[in-house]
């Protein structure tokens, strides 16, 4: 039997296992699970590593989503209530309101949090975009970073400082993201006056640069180590690299190298980075409209990806970027042709543990 029959056999059997629990019911005729599902926190913590993901503002009032995400998780990251967009209202308010509410329900269910993101080329406030110039610019920036990472200091596991920073599509020598405010009004610079900005306000956060495409494309890879490198050189602290690992459920079988890309993990551990799994999902675009089938090519990405970054000693944890296909940023940003809702993360849109789940359970469990 192929290894692939034989993935799909074993994770049909593991995948099946919850659905045949629902037809065990007591007397009362009431069906229940009996086999309770697995915790991917308690997974991650025996292998002293972290799980968790991005959660939106239907934490609130989702009381489903809610739970899951306290069982499940033992670290969130706000997919949008830290940005620029969600905190800034206007040019002389801060409105921590909503962000705050994220970490006391961190706080109530003992889970760490990571801040994201302090600098990015989007969710900037029109406000800004409006009056920012390149006398401006940096005490703009500095005064946002001061003020946020002032506001959580001693509260946050790490901060996304800078994120996206380059783009190999851009054509200037090192690689950097040229469509971008902060670069266009302050040049490279803008990237070290954030992380000193924040590294002088919160001596405990883990200081981390946060990027995408880094999992398939060795040129961006090679842009980044070569600007935390220039960064480091200067004596600026960079404490983590955030891999986002926003994967392609077909294109990711056909360009990943995991020889590559373990190469450069430990490129980027040999520069003294800890390193995240910050954003992790699987687009099925390109799957069938099966769900079976698109629900195993998915589940297949998370294994072959996470049995390489998972096994270099230098990652100390995954965030699926959402946990439950309910909700998920693609449906909006990248909708499937067949308008079928996309089905990217380990929990279905009823809040049930699909193959993924099993997938991301199973590499866990294997880790030495
Ligand atoms: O909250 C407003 C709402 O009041 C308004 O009516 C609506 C009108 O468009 O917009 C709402 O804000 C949206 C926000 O998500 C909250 O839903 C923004 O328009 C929309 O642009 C924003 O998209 C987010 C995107 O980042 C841009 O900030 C996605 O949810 C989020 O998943 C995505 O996440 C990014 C990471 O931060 C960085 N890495 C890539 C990742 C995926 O793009």
């Amino acid at each position: 039997m192929t290894k692939r029959r034989e993935f799909i056999k074993h994770l049909s059997l593991i995948s099946a296992l919850p659905f045949l629990a629902r037809f065990s019911s007591n007397a009362t005729g009431r069906v229940f699970s009996n086999i309770e599902i697995k915790r991917l926190k308690d997974l991650a913590k025996a292998k002293n590593l972290f799980y968790g993901c991005a959660v939106n503002n239907r934490i609130f009032n989702d009381y489903g989503y809610d739970a899951l995400i306290a069982g499940q998780c033992n670290m969130i990251v706000c997919e949008n209530a830290m940005k620029w967009a969600a905190l800034r209202p206007t040019p002389h308010t801060f409105d921590f309101g909503i962000a705050d509410t994220y970490l006391q329900f961190a706080e109530k269910n003992k889970i760490q949090m990571r801040g994201h993101n302090l600098c990015w080329h989007e969710s900037i406030p029109k406000w800004l975009a409006a009056t920012i110039t390149t006398t401006n610019a940096q005490e703009m920036l500095t005064e946002h970073i001061e003020r946020v990472v002032k506001h959580y200091a001693g509260q946050m596991h790490s901060w996304d400082v800078v994120n996206e920073a380059i783009d190999i599509h851009a054509n200037n020598d090192s690689g950097l993201r040229t469509k971008s405010i902060w670069f266009e009004m302050l040049g490279e610079e803008y990237i070290e006056i954030a992380f000193k900005t924040a590294a002088a306000n919160d001596n405990k956060a883990l200081m981390t640069y946060n990027d995408y495409g880094l999992e398939t494309d060795s040129e961006k890879r090679r842009r980044v180590l070569d600007l935390i490198d220039r960064l480091k050189t200067k004596g600026i602290r960079i404490d983590a690299l955030g891999t986002q690992a926003h994967l392609d459920g077909v294109g990711f079988v056909n360009n990943f190298s995991a020889n590559e890309y373990q190469l450069f993990l430990n490129d980027a551990a040999d520069m003294g980075l800890k390193i995240f799994i910050t954003e992790l999902d699987v687009n099925d675009q390109q799957l069938p409209n099966n769900n079976d089938d698109r629900d195993l090519g998915v589940a297949h990405v998370y294994r072959d990806f996470l049995n390489v970054a998972l096994t270099n000693p230098a990652v100390y944890g995954l965030l699926t970027w959402g946990i439950t296909d309910r909700y998920s940023w693609l449906d909006h940003i990248k909708p499937r042709t067949d308008r079928l809702p996309q089905r990217p993360l380990p929990f279905d849109e009823h809040l049930q543990p699909k193959a993924a789940f099993n997938a991301i359970a199973d590499v866990f469990e294997r880790l030495k």
